[in-house]
């Protein structure tokens, strides 16, 4: 039987990807109306084709017009957006040998102001109406500097600091917000990594523990839980300990 949700209207981005993907059909599924964006392509349309429940409206996340005039148009044909996953990201390699800053800048501008730009289309509305959720792609990544990733860590960590920031100006606006930290997911976003995966979950099972959650409204679901309070252990530890922690764990882990 499918789960029920208590939102009545959900906006997705990256909704053609993976895991964004796979939530839209499990919202679907639920009965909640799901509008899915990400830039105009054949895998968005075969996502909104699988579902009646699922319209797409295309849009390119470092177009802060588009979003609000996308926001608009959801908010008129589908009804008042109760649920936005600002999920639209990218991975690029970081490499201290040759330094591709452009893909630094890249990802920094789609993980970072893409979600900026997403929370910025629908705040005005959620404000007014005192209710709403928004709910942030981040990553376990973004709790702790890792080798090979201080592209995709650093515009992660900055997604979890504007989420702390939101939560704190968000209190007693009715506006929920949750920040949403997965591991390793199976999908295409991380093909190009070159350090060894550890803890590798499928799209599917990511969306379904996201959403078993996402209805509590909490401000963090982070998983698989070993890793997170490994990462947020090493963190919270003196700087030379916590590196002294990742070091070793990829030494026995690889
Ligand atoms: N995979 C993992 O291991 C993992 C782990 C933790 C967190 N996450 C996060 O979860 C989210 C989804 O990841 P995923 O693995 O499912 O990725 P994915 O399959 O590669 O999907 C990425 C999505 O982002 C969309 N996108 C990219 N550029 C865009 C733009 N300029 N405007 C609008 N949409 C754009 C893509 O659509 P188009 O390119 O067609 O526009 C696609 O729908 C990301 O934020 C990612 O950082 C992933």
């Amino acid at each position: 039987m499918a789960d029920k949700y208590p939102w009545k209207v959900a906006w997705i981005t990256g909704a053609s990807g993976a895991i964004c993907g796979e939530m839209a059909r499990r919202l679907a599924d639920g009965g909640v109306k799901v509008a899915a964006t990400a830039r105009l392509s054949e895998a968005l349309e075969r996502l909104a084709a699988e579902h009646a429940n699922i319209t797409v409206y295309p849009a390119d996340v470092l177009d802060p017009e588009a979003l609000k005039e996308s926001a608009a148009r959801i908010g008129g044909e589908l009804g008042a957006i109760d649920l936005v996953v600002a999920g639209a990201g990218m991975y690029e390699p970081f490499d201290i040998n040759d330094v591709d800053v452009a893909g630094f800048g890249k990802t920094m501008d789609l993980n970072v102001t893409g979600v900026m730009n997403t929370v910025a289309a629908v705040l005005p509305t959620m404000l007014a109406r005192r209710s709403g959720h928004i709910a942030l792609m981040g990553s376990l990544f973004g709790y702790t500097g890792w080798p090979g990733n201080g592209g995709y860590g650093a515009s992660k960590a900055a997604v979890i600091n504007l989420a702390e920031s939101l939560k704190l100006e968000l209190h007693k606006t009715g506006v929920d917000i949750t920040l949403v930290s997965p591991g390793f997911v199976d999908t295409q976003l991380n093909a190009s990594y070159e350090g060894k995966k550890h803890f590798v979950m499928s799209p599917q099972r990511c969306a379904k523990k996201i959403l078993k959650s996402l209805p509590g409204k909490p401000y963090e679901i982070a998983f698989p839980i070993q890793v997170a309070l490994f990462l947020k252990t090493a963190r919270a530890m003196p700087n030379a300990i916590g590196r002294a922690m990742i070091r070793g764990f990829i030494k026995a882990m690889g």
